[in-house]
């Protein structure tokens, strides 16, 4: 399995409509509004207040390998990230888990512009060519039905459900496509 850290930081990843990009300090007010809205965290466990993130978000929040912002015309609107799956959570679709793991989150404002689905086909675009053959899994609750839409519509295709933080989660693979030589 190949670290992500290996092939990080890409280059701008560019879009019709949007820049993926790695985090910079001047994110760090869109992060807090992420980790802040009630609607953006309906299905994550609930927001956390907005005095704790202000003192404990980091001046360049999500700087790590995998966490690609989401620029429109120059503003962060959302995250997509791609980072390894906790082998001691459930749904796994490798022997030695570890597998790449796909996340999304933009801010409310932003929804229902089909950003996310341009932002996420892109960074699993960028996925395939970095770490060639690799499955990519996505785990979201079932009743999160803007999220099992979006996961359906970038191709992949539920493995299994189970029960995670009180709640059904639906688990989905995208398989690589193989070259026919
Ligand atoms: C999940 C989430 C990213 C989906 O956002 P979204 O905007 O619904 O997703 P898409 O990018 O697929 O956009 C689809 C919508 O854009 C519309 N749209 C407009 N222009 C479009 C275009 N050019 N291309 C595609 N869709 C377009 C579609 O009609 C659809 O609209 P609707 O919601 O009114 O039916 C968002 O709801 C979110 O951030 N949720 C909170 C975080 C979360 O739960 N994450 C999941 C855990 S991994």
């Amino acid at each position: 399995m190949t670290d992500l850290a290996s092939v990080w930081p890409p280059a701008p990843i560019r879009t019709e409509r949007l820049v993926l990009r790695p985090s910079e300090a001047r994110d760090r007010p869109a992060f807090i509004e992420l980790f802040a809205s009630p609607e953006v965290h309906t299905y994550l466990g609930g927001p956390r207040p907005r005095d704790e993130l202000e003192r404990a978000v980091p001046e360049v929040p999500g700087r790590r390998p995998g966490v690609f912002v989401i620029d429109a015309d120059g503003a962060m609107v959302g995250t997509v990230t791609l980072e390894r799956r906790d082998a001691q959570r459930p749904g796994h679709v490798r022997p030695d888990a570890g597998e790449a793991e796909i996340g999304y989150m933009l801010l409310p404002e932003a929804w229902g512009q089909g950003y996310a689905a341009e932002a996420c086909a892109a960074a699993l675009r960028w996925f395939a060519r970095a770490l060639p053959g690799e499955p990519v899994v996505l785990c979201t609750r079932t009743d999160n039905h803007r999220s099992t839409r979006l996961a359906r519509e970038l191709g992949f295709t539920e493995a299994e459900r189970f029960e995670e933080y009180g709640a059904e989660q639906w688990f989905g693979v995208l398989t690589p496509v193989t070259p026919s030589d």
